[in-house]
């Protein structure tokens, strides 16, 4: 749906994004992930046909975004990074006149601007005018302006950048349930984003694609390691031994407290350890593995076996959030490049 061959753009000496390739296929809902500066909103803009590249190539739905900008936008629905503040426009004004601009029948652009209102949940704003709405409500808006010609592609340059939690979640759900109907690009600076919207992830730094993958296969290509948290009722002599020895483990901490950090500093003795638990014998051990199932089987068995009394357990993949930080803060991509096992 998207083809993005060899996309090189230079301001001036400085190069935004350098030969970028990437594809976008029918359907899918792609994370467009990298540090500010990345070159995000640069790859954007282009694929969007709101800038020209340097040099490179994009292709929507087949057609040549320069070639045809006319049909191209038609096709795309686009949130730009600062959505155009048209004021002193009523909800409904603004998406009526969205709907105009992308060419939409006259006949069709009632029907057109109620769906998109209702889908963005505007209904109870749909009079108000646009600069007396909050933030996360002109957001919505922004979103409500690229759905309203029912586009094909939606292109997302960080929908949810500046709100509050809340309206995060909206956004997201808003956008997962835009997923089924949509092909999705959406760009985020920030990993949950992506985690909680997208199927795959391009990931952006220095206008560089530095790794690209499905959400799973990232996390286990660039892993292959997990962590288990055990919480026992009794320190047994040899536990964390016996615990280190076995396949697949790779090390053991034994750490006071609750399994969870979250949880622990929530426990009413407000240092986050658990004072009740030391007392009480009991220990927090956190278990590196290599992310296996058999390794996790066999660590409950140990404790199991050992008696000490496994009151909690909990398994976790890798954290993605070390990964992407690896990915694009290192000086030496090309060294991070090949750990990811990706395109250059
Ligand atoms: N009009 C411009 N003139 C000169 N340099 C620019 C211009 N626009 C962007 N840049 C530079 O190009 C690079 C990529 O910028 P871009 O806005 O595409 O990044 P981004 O990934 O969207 O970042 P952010 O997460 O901060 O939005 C940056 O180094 C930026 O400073
Ligand atoms: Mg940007």
């Amino acid at each position: 749906m998207i083809e993005v061959r060899d996309l090189t753009k230079s301001y001036g000496l400085h190069k935004a994004i350098d030969r970028l390739n990437f594809s976008v296929n029918k359907g899918e809902v792609v994370g467009f992930l990298g540090p500010n500066g990345a070159g995000k909103t640069t790859t954007m803009k282009i694929i969007t046909g709101f800038m020209a590249p340097t040099s490179g190539q994009v292709k929507v739905a087949g057609l040549d975004v320069f070639e045809d900008p006319v049909e191209v936008k038609k096709r795309i629905g686009y949130l730009p990074e600062t959505p155009p503040v048209y004021g002193d426009m009523t909800v409904e004004e603004y998406l009526r006149f969205v709907a105009h601009l992308k060419g939409a029948e006259r006949a069709k652009i009632p029907s057109l601007v109620a769906r998109a209102i209702e889908k963005t949940n505007l209904g109870d704003v749909r009079k108000r005018l646009i600069q007396n709405l909050s933030k996360g409500f002109r957001q919505r808006v922004g979103i409500s302006g690229a759905i309203v010609s029912d586009p094909e592609i939606l292109i997302l340059d960080e929908p949810t950048v500046g709100l509050d939690p809340r309206q995060v979640a909206e956004i997201r759900a808003l956008v997962k349930e835009l997923a089924g109907q949509h092909t999705i690009l959406l760009s985020t600076h920030i990993l949950p984003e992506v985690q909680a919207s997208c199927e795959r992830i391009i990931i952006i730094n220095r206008g560089r694609i530095v790794a690209e993958d499905s959400l799973d296969g990232l996390t286990k290509r660039m892993s292959g390691s997990g962590r288990v948290v055990i919480r026992v009722r009794r320190a047994i002599f040899g536990l964390a031994e016996a615990l280190g020895s076995i396949t697949g483990v790779r090390h053991v901490a034994a750490v006071s407290g609750s399994v969870q950090s979250g949880q622990a500093s929530s426990n009413g003795n407000g240092n986050g350890l658990g004072a009740v638990s030391q007392v009480a014998g009991e220990v927090v051990f956190e278990i590196e593995t290599d992310g296996a199932e058999d390794t996790i089987e066999k660590i409950a068995a140990q404790v199991v076996g050992q008696g000490a009394g496994l009151m909690e357990m909990k398994s976790e993949s890798v954290n993605l959030e070390n990964v992407f930080l690896q990915l694009t803060s290192s000086e030496e991509q090309q060294g991070s490049n090949v750990a990811a096992g990706v395109q250059s």
